[in-house]
């Protein structure tokens, strides 16, 4: 007799094998291999056998616009695209102990001061969390918690209860359906669990919040397997060591993307941040060499931040790089365009660079600022304390257009800057904004601010 097949799922990537191995072919990690029961459809049937037909409808005719729900906090209704939609399913993704669970009570709480919010932990006993609602004066929300990690019993209670406006499941991982045999936080029970709970969100018409923690490759499956299963994916960033936290929008269904929530931890929970910028810029020490400032923009806000660099001779056998927040690849560019094209060489020198306050920057804009806390270091010249920097530099050289021009000048007047380094080829308006407008084509104009 023909025994039943078994197949082998990787539970950092779900990639699947019909043998077991150390390592993940597909994404490498190590000891990720679980076994788990093939569901093929039987020997002798047709795919469409015993299905039922589906109806299908035509493009026109709208469907009606949803009303959202306000979380009471604005960062995080900022992130969703301007609240919970009815029936839509947030994962918020982080590190362990960054947040998550402070976050949604506090979300909680103010969502049952007009709905029905069920808060389900599978991590903390309810005197836990009771103690930190306490901790965070919410003692008095009309939150229903329970400490609960069945997905039956969660799916049969939730059935039974009429106007459920918000859900929150904390933590995805230590849910579990008891008709499958692997161990809570595998790949299996994650994504099933996160299907029932989905479902019934779906049916019942409220909105779900799925905490997920990162954990390390293979150990734990990753929020990443519930990422296309969901309509908002929000990530929660930030440095243990900083009060900032970011929550950071990579997916919605319902909103922009990359739109970014700033909060500040303090002993009573997450306080929104209305002023980022100057948030960021708090600690700056102006007449300092190696800072110069940059006019970002997170998600459709323009945000400042300090870019700072380190430059020192290097000790011998290959320079140091070592870099925070910023592209290590980018700076290879930055530091060659300035070599080859103004005769400033870094080749030897071992250079540091951080973006304080334990932001991450991805855009290209940023160039100019960090070419210019090069050169400031490395000539030991601090850049003007008044000055802001955007613009992104090109091979040969060129200091390029990059979008946004006039919100980043704006954000800048607004925090009392008095000059602003940008790209000429950039179109701007000609209005005043109360700022000194400094238009440059080449890097090598910035070089000439910092010779002496
Ligand atoms: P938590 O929400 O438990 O993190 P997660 O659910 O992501 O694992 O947050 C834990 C950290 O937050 C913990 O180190 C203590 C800190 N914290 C505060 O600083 N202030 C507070 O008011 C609360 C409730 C927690
Ligand atoms: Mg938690």
């Amino acid at each position: 007799m023909k025994s039943k097949a078994s197949s082998f799922e990787c539970q950092a990537c779900g990639a699947k094998f019909s043998r077991w191995t150390g390592k993940c072919d597909e994404c490498g990690a190590w000891n990720s291999l679980q076994e788990s029961s093939s569901s093929a459809i039987p020997a002798g049937l047709t795919a469409g056998e015993g299905g039922k037909k589906i109806p299908f409808s035509d493009l026109a005719g709208s469907e009606k616009e949803y009303t959202r729900i306000e979380t009471g906090l604005k960062e995080l209704d900022r992130t969703l695209g301007g609240g919970l939609v009815p029936g839509g399913v947030v994962l918020v993704a982080g590190d362990p102990g960054i947040g998550k669970s402070t976050i949604l009570l506090q979300a909680a709480a103010q969502i049952s001061r007009s709905g029905n919010v069920f808060y389900l932990t599978g991590e903390e006993s309810t005197a836990q969390i009771k103690m930190r609602a306490s901790r965070l004066g919410l003692s008095g929300a009309k939150v229903k918690l329970a400490a609960a990690c069945g997905i039956r019993d969660i799916a049969a209670t939730l059935s039974a209860e009429k106007d459920v406006a918000a859900v929150v499941i904390d933590s995805i991982q230590t849910m579990f359906m008891d008709t499958i045999d692997s161990a809570p936080g595998t790949i299996t029970q994650v994504r099933t669990s996160a299907h029932e709970m989905i479902r019934l969100a779906k049916q019942k018409g409220f909105a779900l919040f799925l905490i997920g923690h990162v954990t390390k490759e293979g150990a734990i499956a990753g929020p990443r397997v519930l990422e296309h299963m969901v309509d908002t994916v929000l990530y929660f960033e930030g440095e243990r060591a900083h009060q900032f936290r970011i929550l950071r929008a990579v997916k919605n269904r319902y909103g922009a993307t990359d739109e970014i929530g700033v909060f500040e931890m303090t002993e009573k929970g997450l306080r929104e941040v209305e002023n980022p910028s100057a948030l960021f810029l708090a600690e700056r020490r102006g007449n300092v060499s190696g800072s110069a400032v940059f006019a970002g923009i997170e998600g459709t806000r323009p945000v400042l931040l300090e870019i700072q660099a380190l430059v020192s001779a290097g000790t011998g056998g290959g320079a140091r790089r070592s870099v925070v927040g910023y592209d290590h690849a980018r700076l290879s560019m930055i530091t060659a365009v300035l070599d080859a094209r103004c005769f400033q060489e870094f080749g030897s020198f071992d250079i540091f660079l951080n973006i304080t306050g334990g932001l991450k920057v991805g855009e290209p804009a940023c160039d100019l600022a960090v070419a210019a806390a090069l050169l400031s270091a490395k000539n030991a010249q601090p850049a003007p304390a008044d000055m802001v920097f955007f613009g992104e530099i090109g091979l040969s050289g060129e200091v390029r257009a990059v979008p946004l021009m006039e919100a980043r000048i704006k954000e800048a007047a607004k925090l009392g800057f008095k000059r602003v380094m940008l790209p000429k080829s950039g179109k701007l308006s000609g209005a005043d904004f109360g700022i000194k407008i400094i238009q440059i084509g080449h890097v090598q104009d910035l070089v000439a601010m910092f010779r002496k």
